[in-house]
């Protein structure tokens, strides 16, 4: 049964990007898909406004592949882990699994990681790399990327700076030379809207050195390899999914049509509307100030039974998303993002309104 997913990733896929992947595939060392390739790029730097000194790049792989990514090719000996949630954690245990040091700055989930508790970490020891979540999916906390990149340059100018934006980027405004971070990422099937399959990666030119200098890289994983291979051949230097490279073409010229401050625009506004009507009948997980505008995270002050919702959501063709993890039914998330729109929006909290009975007689 088709249900319109209103969860943080997979998100909706129109049939118009769906359709893109019925293309006749093409070789991948041939000029039609240097071409596709480097076009995507092209629009990639445009929509992110890249200076020369930062790059683009696709992987085929999940998000998670930067995770190996940063702890194979970028972490020299010991990073720095900040959490406050469950994929943030996950980024720093990914790291020790790649071998390398890992020191946690651990913050209660819900609440966000601030500039100061950053700089504090960081003066304690010696670290090389800073990893963060921009968007922590499990708890709709978004962190103050701006405001700890404008830190790191002034306090910690050597630290590398590794953003997992996996959930956020697109749909919030990511300007990777503005934060001045060295490495961001993201998946498809978040904002981009696109099904799981892809990443798409930025580096800073500074990253690149750094991974130059770091050995055990791996393969699938080397940093070094995934640049060179473009700068050299403008093509990946493996097999990628090409089919969903024809979707994220067709989805680049969307984005690109709608301008990065629209995207954020409308993003803004699903998230605003989501926000106050949470409000009214529920409360915020996130610490004001701090609330994520692609996923909101919603206490359960009701006690609400939130598997019942979504079952009788799913017969009206609409799926949210429980708690994550430990927060099941404790609290509930709807994901805003991708090809969503304000007027979804109304429409999905029109229903919930009507199966918790929330609606005022
Ligand atoms: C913040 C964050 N990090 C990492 C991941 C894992 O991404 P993927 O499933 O694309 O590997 C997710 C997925 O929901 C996420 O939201």
């Amino acid at each position: 049964m088709r249900k319109r997913l209103l969860i943080p990733g997979p998100t909706e896929v129109s049939a118009e990007i769906l359709r893109e992947q019925e293309r006749f595939l093409i070789g991948h060392r041939t000029r039609e898909f240097t071409e596709l390739y480097a076009g995507i790029i092209e629009k990639l730097n445009r929509f992110f406004q890249l200076p020369n000194n930062y790059k683009a790049t696709v992987t085929t792989s999940s998000g998670t592949l930067w995770f190996d990514i940063v702890g194979r090719s970028i972490v020299k000996e010991k990073a720095l882990a900040c959490t406050n949630g469950a994929f943030s954690e996950r980024f720093g245990k990914a790291i020790q699994a790649c071998g390398r040091k890992v020191g946690f700055l651990e913050v209660e989930w819900g609440k966000a990681i601030k500039p100061d508790m950053v700089s504090k970490k960081l003066g304690s020891e010696e670290y090389d790399t800073l990893i963060l979540c921009h968007n922590e999916t499990s708890t709709g906390v978004r962190n103050p990327i701006y405001e700890i990149g404008k830190m790191m340059k002034k306090d910690y100018p050597d630290v590398i700076v590794a953003i997992d934006s996996i959930s956020g980027m697109v749909g919030d405004k990511i300007l990777p030379s503005e934060i001045g971070c060295d490495v961001i990422f993201a998946s498809t099937q978040k904002c981009f809207a696109l099904p799981p399959g892809l990443a798409v990666g930025i580096v800073s030119d500074r990253a690149l050195e750094r991974a130059k200098r770091v050995t055990s890289q791996g393969l699938y994983t080397s940093l070094v390899r995934i640049l060179d291979y473009y700068e050299r051949k403008h093509q990946t230097p493996f097999t990628p999914n090409i089919s969903l490279l024809y979707a994220l073409d067709k989805r680049m010229d969307l984005l690109l049509e709608e301008t990065p401050e629209g995207v954020y625009k409308r993003h803004k506004a699903m998230a605003e509307y989501t926000r106050k009507w949470a409000k009214k009948h529920f409360a915020l997980l996130p610490e004001p100030g701090y609330e994520s505008v692609t996923v909101t995270c919603i206490k359960n002050t009701l006690g609400k039974s939130v598997k019942e919702l979504n079952e009788r959501l799913a017969e009206r063709h609409f799926m949210i998303s429980n708690g994550y993890g430990r927060l099941a039914e404790q609290t509930f998330r709807i994901g805003h993002m991708g090809e969503w729109d304000l007027e979804g929006v109304k429409e999905i909290l029109w229903h919930i309104d009507e199966i918790w009975g929330l609606r005022e007689k």
